[in-house]
């Protein structure tokens, strides 16, 4: 690979005065104060999927989004950073115990588009290096980061708003950037975890079509309640609306039966257990509230420097009391299970009963117990049990999901779960099964979204379907794109709605843009060269002039093509006598084609229009067009005026004569 473009999020680490910290120690002792550091800044890096680029002697510099990319980089990049500074902290406490000077860092982060490129140092060796003026911006924060704190950028901020808690540092001039730029600190998580959650608290978009979807599920809720327990499976790719179905349809089913929830987070996968500790804390509740409680407790017992084991204690005690309670109350035999369930919840006694447990057994007694408590529960009122995004669940969940399915048959209790396209699962030939596809929104439903949100009167119907043709009626996509429109300054309400640019304007969405660039990302490095070239060829394409301008041999085309085909980025469609492709979205298509260096662009385009010209040096003036809009992008100016010229000719020449 020679390079691309990409959206990132840049992590600079940094510690503090590491010079003074490590003062008058031999070099090795001040080595064995620092590399721990240095190791929970790279392990909480690796953690959230971040790439260390760079580790200096007393810091690091980490990428989230490349060389892989992430749909939500600025949330795994804040995600580390809290971390990092949290184990530092606690590192700290060991090291001021041991009467030696703490070690603080300061972290600063910024997400914009840079250039990375692979440079070949040695035969074995390839460097991998983004460069860009927002890596730039990243180092700026961490020097302008007060000690022990992640300091962020207004851009890294925005996509992460409602997900992380943030506070005002002031603007900063930087050299480089003529306006002043605003820099906030990072406080802490905040409430929200999905992009689902966070549309719910702005204010979800008026609930269009999913009329059938929602009565399969009905059918599936009659059929639990009789005692025939169901799987539905929703599948469907990234904002299709997935989510929302299930949303739409608990409240509808919220009165006849209790319902159970819990969730996958794309970076959550290297937590075990973590949906199924969500679903127990919604079941005996005790959510959040009890967390925080536990860390006021733990400050409180900071600050009175007591042991603050025994302060903690008591919010676990009264955790175990409710769950104790709540399982009794439902079967006093259960009560074997409970200190299974302590021990996963993590609220168990200090003489933990379990500690010397063999761990697989523990594992499965521990999911032994939860089915028995669901099951039980079952028999009280129909239970909707609802699993959503299982692409990014961890094994052990997996392991208490496969247990559900097989033993759901003959109980009370529908399980719904939700993934997208790439996710495989074993119960799939279960006679209480069901999957439902959800599609984009059909033409119709899309334009009854669009006109809840942009309420102009009728006045904008042709932009309405220029963003359903772009959006291709993906719910996230469209609401994304009007946000980005206003946002933008495109969209204005004065009084009327009123658009100022053209569409073609319009940057993606950073959040559409990260979807789609993770997808790509996903591909194998041949198939994603050949996206990003066919990316710049067009929305549609022929087999022929792709065997023309790509190096690799037919077979090998073929195969790509396949692999292309297979993902469902595109289709294929009939263009006789030749083979035609075309994009499945168009914005996906964009995305490729912002990802291909501009230098590499000029040449793609000049190889593009020279294979167009000896391809059909015998009609040449059907491809006029074509070959203009190819040459002007290339570095080869006067067949781009030639070709501009005839094809302003053609379109005179066929314009209707005016007498
Ligand atoms: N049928 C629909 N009508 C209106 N808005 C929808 C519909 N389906 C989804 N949306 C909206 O689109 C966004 C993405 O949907 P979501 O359910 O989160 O997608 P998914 O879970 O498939 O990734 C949400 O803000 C949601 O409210
Ligand atoms: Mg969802």
């Amino acid at each position: 690979m020679e390079g691309e473009r990409k959206t990132i999020t840049a992590l600079f680490a940094d510690i503090k005065s590491s010079m003074e910290l490590i003062e008058n120690l031999d070099p090795e002792e001040a080595r064995s104060i620092i590399d721990p550091a240095l190791r929970v800044m790279m392990e909480a890096t690796r953690r959230y999927g971040g790439h260390v680029m760079q580790s200096t002697g007393d810091g690091i510099f980490a990428t989230f989004g490349a060389p892989l990319a992430h749909e939500e980089h600025p949330q795994r990049a804040l995600h580390a950073a809290l971390t990092m500074q949290e184990e530092l902290n606690r590192y700290s406490d060991g090291l001021r115990a041991e009467g030696r000077k703490p070690v603080q860092a300061r972290v600063g982060i910024n997400t914009g588009e840079v250039v990375v490129r692979s440079l070949v140092t040695d035969a074995a060796h390839a460097e991998y290096t983004p460069i860009g003026h927002s890596i730039g911006l990243a180092a700026r924060m961490q020097a302008l980061a007060p000690i022990g704190s992640v300091a962020v950028t207004d851009q890294t901020k925005k996509l992460c708003d409602g997900y992380f808690n943030f506070k005002p540092l002031g603007a900063a001039r930087i050299s480089g950037v003529s306006e002043p730029v605003d820099v906030y600190e990072l406080t802490g998580l905040g409430p929200m975890r999905t992009h689902f959650q966070l549309s719910a608290e702005r204010g979800l978009s008026k609930f269009v079509g999913r009329q059938s979807e929602i009565e399969q599920l009905r059918r599936s809720l009659e059929l639990a309640k009789a005692g025939h327990g169901q799987i539905v499976a929703v599948l469907g790719e990234a904002g299709v609306g997935k989510s929302r179905l299930f949303h739409e349809f608990k409240a509808v089913a919220r009165s006849e039966c209790m319902v159970l929830e819990t969730l996958s987070l794309a970076h959550g996968k290297a937590s075990a257990y973590l949906p199924v500790i969500e679903l127990l804390r919604n079941y005996f509740g005790i959510a959040l509230e009890d967390d925080k409680r536990q860390l006021r407790e733990k400050r409180i017992a900071k600050l009175l420097a007591v042991d603050s084991g025994r302060v903690f204690s008591r919010g676990r005690r009264k955790a175990r009391e409710k769950v104790t309670d709540k399982v009794l109350a439902l079967e006093r035999t259960l009560d074997a299970s409970l200190p299974y369930l302590f021990t996963l919840l993590g609220i168990q006694d200090s003489t933990d009963p379990l500690a010397q447990m063999d761990l697989s057994v523990k594992k499965g007694r521990t999911l032994e117990a939860i089915k028995r408590i669901l099951l039980r529960e079952s028999l009280n009122q129909p239970l909707i049990v609802i699993f959503e995004d299982l692409h990014w669940m961890d094994s052990e969940t997996q392991a208490l999901l496969n247990l559900l399915a097989e033993s759901i048959a003959n109980a009370h209790i529908v399980m719904l779960v939700n993934y997208r396209p790439e996710y495989r699962h074993e119960w799939g030939n279960k006679g209480y099964y069901t999957q439902l596809r959800l599609d984009p929104l059909g033409a119709d439903s899309a334009g009854e979204m669009l006109e809840a949100l942009l309420d102009d009167g009728g006045e904008l119907v042709s932009l309405r379907r220029l963003i359903i043709e772009k959006t291709e009626g993906n719910p996230f996509f469209i609401e994304e794109l009007v946000k980005a429109l206003f946002e933008q300054g495109a969209l204005r309400r004065n009084g009327n709605l009123k658009l100022t640019q053209s569409l073609a304007e319009i940057k993606i969405p950073p959040t559409v843009q990260a979807v789609l660039a993770s997808r790509i990302d996903r591909l194998g490095s041949n198939e994603k060269d050949l996206l990003q070239t066919l990316a710049v060829v067009g929305r549609k394409f022929a087999l022929s002039l792709i065997r023309r301008i790509i190096d690799s041999s037919e077979v090998e085309v073929d195969r790509f093509l396949a692999v292309l085909q297979g993902g469902e980025f595109i289709y294929e469609q009939p263009a006789f006598p030749d083979v035609g492709f075309i994009f499945k979205h168009a914005l996906t298509q964009e995305v490729a084609y912002n990802s291909v260096l501009i230098e590499r662009r000029k040449i793609l385009h000049e190889r593009i229009a020279n294979g167009i010209e000896s391809l059909h040096e015998s009609q040449l003036d059907e491809h006029f067009d074509e070959l203009a809009y190819h040459y002007s992008r290339s570095d080869n100016a006067s067949k781009a005026v030639q070709y501009l010229q005839l094809a302003s000719e053609q379109a005179l020449a066929r314009s209707p004569k005016i007498l």
